[in-house]
Protein backbone atom coordinates (compact mmCIF):
# COMPACT_ATOMS: atom_id res chain seq x y z
CA UNK A 1 0.00 0.00 0.00
CA UNK A 2 0.67 3.67 -0.96
CA UNK A 3 2.56 5.36 2.77
CA UNK A 4 0.25 7.95 4.12
CA UNK A 5 1.34 10.92 5.90
CA UNK A 6 -0.08 12.30 9.30
CA UNK A 7 1.46 15.65 9.92
CA UNK A 8 1.73 16.45 13.69
CA UNK A 9 -0.15 19.21 15.01
CA UNK A 10 2.21 19.53 18.30
CA UNK A 11 4.55 22.06 15.89
CA UNK A 12 1.42 23.97 14.77
CA UNK A 13 0.59 27.21 15.72
CA UNK A 14 -2.19 27.26 18.53
CA UNK A 15 -3.14 30.73 18.60
CA UNK A 16 -4.22 30.26 14.91
CA UNK A 17 -5.16 26.22 14.98
CA UNK A 18 -8.00 27.31 12.62
CA UNK A 19 -5.44 28.13 9.91
CA UNK A 20 -3.07 25.50 10.16
CA UNK A 21 -6.07 22.49 10.42
CA UNK A 22 -7.81 24.05 6.90
CA UNK A 23 -4.37 23.77 5.32
CA UNK A 24 -4.21 20.13 6.29
CA UNK A 25 -7.55 19.83 5.20
CA UNK A 26 -6.54 21.31 1.34
CA UNK A 27 -2.62 19.41 1.69
CA UNK A 28 -2.36 15.24 0.50
CA UNK A 29 -1.91 14.81 4.34
CA UNK A 30 -3.99 11.60 5.32
CA UNK A 31 -4.50 11.55 8.55
CA UNK A 32 -3.90 14.48 11.51
CA UNK A 33 -1.27 13.20 14.37
CA UNK A 34 -2.44 14.40 17.73
CA UNK A 35 0.46 14.23 20.40
CA UNK A 36 -1.48 13.97 23.91
CA UNK A 37 1.14 14.03 26.68
CA UNK A 38 0.34 14.06 30.86
CA UNK A 39 3.22 15.44 32.15
CA UNK A 40 3.86 11.94 33.53
CA UNK A 41 4.82 9.67 31.30
CA UNK A 42 6.52 11.98 29.27
CA UNK A 43 7.98 15.29 30.54
CA UNK A 44 5.84 17.57 28.15
CA UNK A 45 2.39 19.02 28.35
CA UNK A 46 0.44 19.35 25.34
CA UNK A 47 -3.14 19.49 25.02
CA UNK A 48 -6.49 17.77 25.70
CA UNK A 49 -10.68 16.82 24.96
CA UNK A 50 -11.53 20.44 24.40
CA UNK A 51 -8.45 21.22 21.87
CA UNK A 52 -9.37 18.23 20.31
CA UNK A 53 -13.12 18.46 20.04
CA UNK A 54 -12.32 21.87 18.55
CA UNK A 55 -9.87 20.61 16.07
CA UNK A 56 -12.11 17.67 15.24
CA UNK A 57 -14.78 20.11 14.28
CA UNK A 58 -12.62 21.65 11.94
CA UNK A 59 -10.75 18.41 10.56
CA UNK A 60 -11.90 16.85 6.97
CA UNK A 61 -9.51 13.59 7.98
CA UNK A 62 -9.29 11.09 10.54
CA UNK A 63 -8.00 11.89 13.52
CA UNK A 64 -4.75 10.00 14.79
CA UNK A 65 -4.39 10.10 18.45
CA UNK A 66 -1.14 8.97 20.20
CA UNK A 67 -1.76 8.94 23.97
CA UNK A 68 1.72 9.66 25.96
CA UNK A 69 -0.22 9.68 29.33
CA UNK A 70 -0.17 7.05 32.33
CA UNK A 71 -2.99 4.66 32.79
CA UNK A 72 -5.08 5.48 29.19
CA UNK A 73 -7.48 3.31 29.95
CA UNK A 74 -9.24 5.88 32.45
CA UNK A 75 -10.05 8.32 29.20
CA UNK A 76 -10.36 5.74 25.96
CA UNK A 77 -14.18 6.87 26.24
CA UNK A 78 -13.40 10.65 26.59
CA UNK A 79 -10.96 10.25 23.41
CA UNK A 80 -13.41 8.85 21.03
CA UNK A 81 -16.14 11.45 22.31
CA UNK A 82 -13.64 14.01 21.78
CA UNK A 83 -13.40 12.73 17.75
CA UNK A 84 -10.59 10.64 17.98
CA UNK A 85 -10.53 7.80 14.74
CA UNK A 86 -7.19 5.53 15.50
CA UNK A 87 -6.24 6.05 19.57
CA UNK A 88 -2.55 4.33 20.07
CA UNK A 89 -1.41 3.75 24.00
CA UNK A 90 1.92 3.14 24.93
CA UNK A 91 3.43 -0.41 25.95
CA UNK A 92 5.11 1.34 28.77
CA UNK A 93 2.58 2.64 30.29
CA UNK A 94 -0.22 -0.31 30.20
CA UNK A 95 -0.28 -2.48 32.48
CA UNK A 96 -3.42 -5.17 30.63
CA UNK A 97 -2.47 -4.32 26.94
CA UNK A 98 -4.59 -7.02 25.81
CA UNK A 99 -7.48 -5.70 27.52
CA UNK A 100 -7.17 -2.02 26.30
CA UNK A 101 -6.52 -2.59 23.05
CA UNK A 102 -10.16 -5.17 23.30
CA UNK A 103 -11.59 -1.59 24.63
CA UNK A 104 -10.18 0.71 22.09
CA UNK A 105 -11.88 -1.62 19.07
CA UNK A 106 -15.15 -1.83 20.90
CA UNK A 107 -14.88 1.82 20.67
CA UNK A 108 -15.10 1.68 16.78
CA UNK A 109 -11.48 3.36 16.79
CA UNK A 110 -8.13 1.65 14.86
CA UNK A 111 -5.86 0.64 17.78
CA UNK A 112 -2.39 0.73 17.79
CA UNK A 113 0.82 0.30 19.94
CA UNK A 114 3.62 2.97 20.43
CA UNK A 115 7.04 1.60 21.69
CA UNK A 116 9.30 3.70 22.73
CA UNK A 117 13.14 3.38 21.52
CA UNK A 118 14.03 1.27 23.92
CA UNK A 119 11.68 -1.09 23.72
CA UNK A 120 11.92 -4.35 21.59
CA UNK A 121 9.60 -4.98 19.27
CA UNK A 122 9.47 -8.54 20.51
CA UNK A 123 7.40 -7.38 23.30
CA UNK A 124 4.30 -7.61 21.01
CA UNK A 125 4.78 -11.41 20.10
CA UNK A 126 1.62 -12.30 21.96
CA UNK A 127 -0.31 -9.71 20.73
CA UNK A 128 0.42 -8.52 16.84
CA UNK A 129 -2.95 -10.13 15.30
CA UNK A 130 -4.72 -7.71 17.55
CA UNK A 131 -3.51 -4.42 16.42
CA UNK A 132 -4.69 -2.55 13.43
CA UNK A 133 -0.91 -0.16 14.18
CA UNK A 134 2.54 -0.55 15.88
CA UNK A 135 3.87 2.99 16.47
CA UNK A 136 7.90 3.13 16.71
CA UNK A 137 9.19 6.16 18.63
CA UNK A 138 11.88 7.15 16.37
CA UNK A 139 12.79 10.04 19.08
CA UNK A 140 12.10 9.73 22.49
CA UNK A 141 8.50 11.02 23.16
CA UNK A 142 7.72 14.18 24.33
CA UNK A 143 8.48 16.50 22.40
CA UNK A 144 8.82 17.88 18.62
CA UNK A 145 12.29 18.62 16.46
CA UNK A 146 14.37 15.93 18.30
CA UNK A 147 17.24 13.66 15.94
CA UNK A 148 15.86 11.07 14.07
CA UNK A 149 16.99 7.61 15.89
CA UNK A 150 18.81 5.74 13.43
CA UNK A 151 18.14 1.84 14.94
CA UNK A 152 14.53 2.98 14.12
CA UNK A 153 15.44 1.34 10.95
CA UNK A 154 16.31 -2.09 12.31
CA UNK A 155 12.81 -2.36 14.53
CA UNK A 156 10.83 -1.50 11.40
CA UNK A 157 12.39 -4.79 9.89
CA UNK A 158 11.98 -6.85 13.03
CA UNK A 159 8.47 -5.68 13.14
CA UNK A 160 7.84 -6.63 9.59
CA UNK A 161 8.99 -9.94 9.56
CA UNK A 162 6.94 -10.52 13.12
CA UNK A 163 3.86 -9.44 11.08
CA UNK A 164 4.77 -11.19 8.13
CA UNK A 165 1.67 -13.72 7.50
CA UNK A 166 0.30 -12.70 11.44
CA UNK A 167 -1.32 -9.14 10.38
CA UNK A 168 0.02 -8.50 6.52
CA UNK A 169 -2.00 -5.45 6.83
CA UNK A 170 -0.73 -4.00 9.82
CA UNK A 171 -0.06 -0.26 9.80
CA UNK A 172 3.63 0.22 10.75
CA UNK A 173 3.77 4.06 11.37
CA UNK A 174 7.19 5.87 12.64
CA UNK A 175 7.17 9.13 14.82
CA UNK A 176 9.48 11.60 15.26
CA UNK A 177 12.63 13.02 13.23
CA UNK A 178 10.86 12.08 10.31
CA UNK A 179 11.74 14.38 6.81
CA UNK A 180 12.28 14.63 3.17
CA UNK A 181 15.80 12.94 3.72
CA UNK A 182 15.07 9.59 5.72
CA UNK A 183 11.30 9.30 4.57
CA UNK A 184 11.99 7.22 1.28
CA UNK A 185 14.66 4.66 3.26
CA UNK A 186 11.55 4.08 5.75
CA UNK A 187 9.10 3.43 3.24
CA UNK A 188 11.68 0.73 1.90
CA UNK A 189 12.06 -0.41 4.96
CA UNK A 190 8.74 -1.50 5.57
CA UNK A 191 7.12 1.72 7.44
CA UNK A 192 3.71 2.81 5.66
CA UNK A 193 2.54 5.95 8.07
CA UNK A 194 4.92 9.11 8.71
CA UNK A 195 4.22 11.21 10.89
CA UNK A 196 6.41 14.34 10.60
CA UNK A 197 6.04 17.62 13.26
CA UNK A 198 8.74 19.95 12.57
CA UNK A 199 9.45 19.18 9.33
CA UNK A 200 5.94 20.65 7.82
CA UNK A 201 5.25 23.18 10.30
CA UNK A 202 8.60 24.72 10.51
CA UNK A 203 8.81 24.76 6.69
CA UNK A 204 8.33 28.05 4.69
CA UNK A 205 5.58 26.17 2.59
CA UNK A 206 4.03 23.33 4.66
CA UNK A 207 1.71 22.52 2.29
CA UNK A 208 4.64 22.15 -0.19
CA UNK A 209 6.68 19.25 2.65
CA UNK A 210 3.79 17.39 3.23
CA UNK A 211 3.01 16.77 -0.85
CA UNK A 212 6.98 16.57 -0.80
CA UNK A 213 7.06 13.82 2.02
CA UNK A 214 4.02 11.60 0.31
CA UNK A 215 5.98 11.84 -3.14
CA UNK A 216 9.62 11.66 -1.77
CA UNK A 217 10.09 14.54 -3.28
CA UNK A 218 13.01 17.16 -2.09
CA UNK A 219 12.38 20.59 -1.47
CA UNK A 220 14.46 24.28 -0.37
CA UNK A 221 13.32 25.47 2.72
C1 LIG B 1 6.93 13.29 20.04
C2 LIG B 1 5.61 13.20 19.34
C3 LIG B 1 5.70 13.40 17.88
C4 LIG B 1 6.23 14.72 17.46
C5 LIG B 1 6.96 14.52 16.18
O1 LIG B 1 6.81 12.88 21.35
O2 LIG B 1 4.99 11.94 19.55
O3 LIG B 1 4.48 13.09 17.21
O4 LIG B 1 5.22 15.68 17.28
O5 LIG B 1 7.54 15.70 15.86
P1 LIG B 1 8.80 15.86 14.90
O6 LIG B 1 8.36 15.41 13.54
O7 LIG B 1 9.07 17.31 15.01
O8 LIG B 1 9.91 14.99 15.44
ZN1 LIG C 1 3.22 11.37 18.19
Amino acid sequence: MDHLVSPSILTANFANLQKDIEMLNQSDADWMHVDVMDGVFVPNISFGFAIIKQIKALAKKPLDVHLMIVDPDRYLQEFKDAGADNITVHFEACTHLNRTIQKIKELGCRAGVALNPATPVAMLDDIIEDLDMVLIMSVNPGFGAQKFLAGTYKKITDLKNMAAGRNPNLYIEIDGGVDQNNIEKLVKTGANILVAGNSVFSSSNPNKAISALKHFEKMNG
